[in-house]
């Protein structure tokens, strides 16, 4: 696909639409407030797959249908009657999506436009930053379940808003507005909901228009703070010297000695 093609693809619980390189995908079950059922997994994990490897695209959002919710958890009705080793199962099919997200190449962002509870908070966490609607709900209600979150929370709502304030929120199952979570660390800008996407696509506008290879060089270097089996330093200094064997090197290099704009290619 070409950079400026515009192509929408529909899986049964997510619409997935391409515009000028970035991608939005929206998970689509507006009347069960887009809860992760397993069919959600499944298209979600489709869907990256197309996604990732298009050259035609540079980055991606991942948001919510309807007004009210990003995505309001887990689908609590797939819980009933799982066992231990099933729910066990469970988690970790949600961790390994949620990590393809966290460790894309391409920028993915969470536009939250209302209820991110549970898993939907965790999964606006995977992703490499966060803006919020005005009426952006964050929460991980699980122990109002009788659970702990199972897709990475605990973890990165540790490494978002520190260890004090996460167990605070993990424990108490309680739910911060948008200006708390940003307050928080957890979102980058709070936006009024009609101009959420558009905030949202001005922001990976500028990000697109950088050298891809060198835009995912810093999330693999970003990404190594919290991977205790790599030396992040190690990491930085590797894709330091990937960026300087790319041809984008050349050009922005080139470029600004020459007092132009770059034409990054990815390469
Ligand atoms: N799993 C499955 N279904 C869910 C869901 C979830 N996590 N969250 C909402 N829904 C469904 C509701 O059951 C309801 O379906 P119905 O119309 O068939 O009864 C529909 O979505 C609308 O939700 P409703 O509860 O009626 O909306 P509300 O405005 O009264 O409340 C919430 C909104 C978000 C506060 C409430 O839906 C809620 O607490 N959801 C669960 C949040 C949660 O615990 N998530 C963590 C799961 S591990």
């Amino acid at each position: 696909m070409t950079i400026f093609e515009k192509k929408l693809v529909m899986y049964n619980t997510l619409l997935v639409q391409t515009e000028n390189a970035i991608c939005t995908i929206i998970i689509n079950r507006p009347d069960k407030l887009n809860a992760l059922s397993k069919e959600v997994f499944d298209d979600l994990n489709k869907a990256l797959d197309e996604i990732l490897p298009d050259n035609g695209i540079r980055s991606v959002i991942i948001t919510g249908a309807g007004s009210k919710a990003f995505v309001a958890g887990a689908d609590i009705t797939e819980f009933k009657g799982l066992n231990k080793e099933q729910a066990k199962a469970l988690a970790k099919r949600g961790q390994d999506t949620f990590s393809r997200i966290e460790n894309s190449d391409k920028p993915i962002v969470a536009a939250v436009n209302g209820f991110a509870l549970g898993g939907g908070c965790e999964l606006a966490m995977a992703c490499h930053f966060r803006i919020a609607s005005e009426n952006a709900k964050f929460g991980q209600p699980e122990v109002n379940l009788g659970l702990i979150p199972g897709y990475g929370g605990t973890q990165r709502l540790v490494h978002l808003a520190g260890k004090g304030k996460a167990l605070e929120l993990l424990m108490s199952a309680h739910m911060i507005d948008a200006s708390e979570a940003k307050q928080y660390g957890l979102v980058n800008y709070v936006t009024t909901a009609e101009s959420l996407l558009e905030r949202t696509k001005e922001i990976l506008g500028i990000i697109n228009a950088k050298a891809p290879l060198a835009v995912a060089g810093c999330i693999k270097a970003a990404n190594a703070v919290f991977d205790e089996t790599r030396d992040g330093y190690s990491v930085e200094i590797e894709e330091f010297g990937n960026a300087f064997a790319t041809e984008d090197m050349t050009e922005g290099t080139t470029a600004f000695l020459e007092k132009r704009k770059a034409n990054f290619k990815g390469r």
